[in-house]
């Protein structure tokens, strides 16, 4: 496997538990088929000769309650391919729906494992909802294209419950739905396309967002592992487990009706019992095996599973079908094929009766297994039964027309032997990770060849997760003021290439600051800091750092603020266009107003903890306490992972004064202010003798900023 050319692929999948081998699904809810499919599309994808790398992002869970397996942060699933795991939140073991508010430390913990890895990805693939947030989060930052799965849909699930006459708010309290809908209206805003599973999916589920796109959106059907999932081979016994299933049934040898699934309402599996229970000719022909996931204690299982297993058991005695129907407490992930492969000996059939199916996964592995099936009619196996013909559709909800399909699939052996024949074809011409793949590389190739035009098609990614130096600067009067010197070090800029990233930090508001720029035409930045700290947007969708003005909202009281500060002599307001949420302007005559310390003073006595900065003379911001220009900064080193000995600052005023001083390598320009006068002599601060950007470049080589060894010069080199 080669490094640099081929594709590196980062697939996002936050819920649920994920390992390479023995996957438990059927656990519990999130645990599910899109479990499977997440780890087998990365197997796949990793084999293709265009790809190098493949990382499946998840969260880590360190938790007695779970293996401990799930608690290393990586796990090797071999031909470069990895399940990376990533802190984010409480360590313990959480339900999706309660993982909302850690997945912007998911997104910043995926960025500081691309700086591990020292390459950004080319695509980022997210799975399902909450990875749609931290994947298009995560995007945006690093401007690489977000590839969207849902899996299944918040506002399909919505309709579903309210039809089922649950009140919105109990709906609100336990599935915390709106920001799950909300959050898949921003991976479908910001996906350059959409994996769909089956047509149905597109016309009837996504076509209810905002942000629905059609042409955007891809259907490539998931693969099956046709290495797991076969016919049976001749001579290959498994009595363990056959003796598991036949204990329960007193004549073994009759054809096995096989239904797989978690234990959830929405599978279904209660209308089936009905329909078996009340047909009495097809418990003559037949008997039914039921594989609902492991058990060992029901009363003590979580309530939805409870209700499904305890209704199973009540429905089975309410029909007296013992004897008739098998339904095994344990198995491991190895015995599925298996199970398939008893029904096919069996010539049984699979049936999967959920009141929705937006995959069908298994009934692919039936398929493949040669084992023909009855399938809701509703999602997936229409796509599947039209591709395959092995076996008919039926309404979830009927039970008797039910009973009735099942009877007539089985009543003709040879129709039997034709479904199981093309059922094989069709999952092998249709439904291979092999196709699968085929098809996903050429849409991904037709993004970076510019084919697919994407709104969200990036323009230059960003370089703050792979540089190793970074350069910020003030804009007025630094960046900015003559424009033959900030030529000459955009022009030098260029040169330096991704390893180095560039910020401007700027006491403007973000606004103003991007009509700015425009006028002086300086590409956006990697960083724009802005308000004086306040705001910190990242390059190139100028996406705000969310984590900062959640931590700005600390102790801030602007009314209070304004209202301890309407007394003071020699301030004025400045125009509501500088006001901001986490910035209070004003502008000041120096003679007339009170010293900077004794502002602080009176605003602590009033229990205002807040930050007082005073620039060019003439004006005065009034911050969150502890946020600056240098703060922001440092806020940035932190969240991209740089080193603050690598990082350069350049400006020319007084708010710029903390990001000059400490650990960074400080440049003030020659055209300063006097306010920071009192810097000169610092062992990292360099007073530069040019202007404007003239300054700047002096700084950069004063530093050897773009060279091997940057730092602070040698002091025989000085004397
Ligand atoms: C910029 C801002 C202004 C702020 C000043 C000093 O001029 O527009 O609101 O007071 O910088 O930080």
């Amino acid at each position: 496997m080669s490094s640099g050319d081929g594709l590196y692929i980062q697939l996002i999948s936050v819920h649920g538990l994920i390992r390479g081998h023995n996957m438990e699904l059927g656990r519990d809810a999130d645990t599910g088929g899109q479990i499977k499919y997440v780890v087998e599309l990365a197997k796949a994808l990793a084999q293709h000769d265009a790809v190098d790398r493949v990382d499946l992002l998840t969260r880590q869970v360190i938790d007695p309650k779970v293996d401990s397996e799930y608690a290393q942060p990586e796990e090797e699933l071999g031909h470069g391919a990895h399940i990376i795991r990533l802190t984010a939140g409480p360590r313990r073991y959480l339900r999706k729906e309660v993982l909302w508010p850690y997945l912007d430390s998911f997104a910043d913990a995926a960025l500081q494992h691309i700086r591990r890895v020292g390459r950004l990805p080319d695509i980022v693939h997210s799975h399902y909802a909450d990875a749609g947030y931290a994947g298009a989060r995560l995007t945006s930052l690093l401007g690489v294209p977000l590839v969207h799965t849902g899996h299944s849909l918040g506002r399909d699930k919505l309709r579903r419950l309210l039809d089922k006459g649950i009140s919105q708010e109990s709906i609100e309290r336990q599935y915390h739905i709106s920001q799950r809908i909300e959050a898949e209206e921003m991976a479908l805003d910001n996906a350059a396309f959409v994996v769909a599973s089956t047509s149905q999916e597109v016309e009837q589920q996504y076509s209810l967002y905002d942000n629905y796109q059609p042409r955007s959106m891809i259907v490539i059907p998931p693969g099956v592992d046709l290495e797991r999932f076969h016919p049976p081979k001749r001579g290959h016994h498994q009595p363990a487990l056959q003796k598991e299933i036949d204990r329960f049934l007193h004549d073994p040898r009759k054809p096995l009706i096989l239904a797989l699934s978690r234990p959830d309402r929405r599978k279904n599996i209660s209308t089936l019992v009905r329909a078996y229970g009340e047909n009495k000719e097809l418990q003559d022909k037949a008997n039914m095996l039921i594989v609902a996931g492991n058990r060992d204690d029901i009363m003590s299982m979580e309530k939805e599973s409870r209700r499904v297993l305890a209704e199973l058991l009540l429905l089975i005695d309410y029909y007296d079908l013992y004897g008739r129907i098998a339904y095994p407490k344990h198995q491991q992930s190895e015995d599925v094929p298996v199970f398939y492969q008893s029904a096919v000996k069996a010539r049984g059939l699979f049936v999967n009766p959920a009141l929705t199916e937006p995959f069908g996964l298994t009934l692919l592995e039936a398929a493949a297994t040669g084992l023909p099936i009855v399938a809701t009619e509703d999602g997936g196996p229409k796509d599947i039964v039209a591709h395959c013909k092995n076996g008919v559709l039926i309404d979830p909800l009927d039970s008797d027309a039910m009973g009735a399909a099942l009877l007539e699939a089985l009543s003709d052996r040879r129709r039997w032997l034709k479904w199981s024949k093309s059922g094989l074809n069709g999952v092998h011409r249709h439904y291979s990770w092999k196709a699968h793949i085929r098809k996903y590389i050429r849409e991904i190739k037709k993004l970076h060849g510019g084919a697919r035009k994407g709104k969200k098609h990036p323009i230059t990614p960003s370089r703050l997760a792979t540089a190793d130096r970074l350069l910020v600067c003030d804009v007025d009067n630094t960046l900015i003021g003559d424009a033959e010197a900030l030529d000459q070090f955009l022009l030098r800029l260029r040169e330096a290439g991704r390893n180095v990233g560039f910020g401007i930090v700027t006491g403007r508001s973000i606004e103003s600051t991007l009509k700015l720029i425009k006028e002086w035409k300086v590409p956006i930045p990697d960083l724009l800091i802005t308000s004086v700290g306040t705001e910190i947007y990242y390059g190139p969708y100028v996406t705000e750092d969310l984590a900062w003005r959640q931590h700005n909202d600390y102790r801030w009281q602007p009314e209070a603020v304004l209202e301890a500060m309407r007394d003071l002599p020699g301030l004025t307001l400045q125009p509501t266009e500088a006001q901001r949420r986490h910035k209070i302007s004003y502008i000041v005559d120096p003679d007339a107003m009170p010293s900077v310390r004794e502002i602080m003073r009176h605003l602590r006595k009033l229990g205002l903890q807040v930050n007082v900065i005073f620039s060019h003379g003439a004006y005065l911001d009034v911050v969150p306490v502890r946020v600056s220009k240098g703060s922001a900064v440092r806020q940035v080193a932190v969240k991209w992972g740089i080193p603050v000995e690598r990082i350069l600052a350049i400006g020319d005023a007084g708010n710029d004064e903390d990001m000059l001083s400490g650990n960074t390598l400080g440049v003030i320009v020659g055209n300063y202010s006097k306010e920071l006068e009192k810097l000169r002599g610092r062992e990292k601060i360099y007073f530069a003798e040019g202007h404007y950007a003239w300054g700047i470049l002096e700084g950069l080589d004063y530093y050897n900023f773009f060279g091997p060894n940057l730092g602070v010069p040698e002091l025989e080199a000085q004397t």
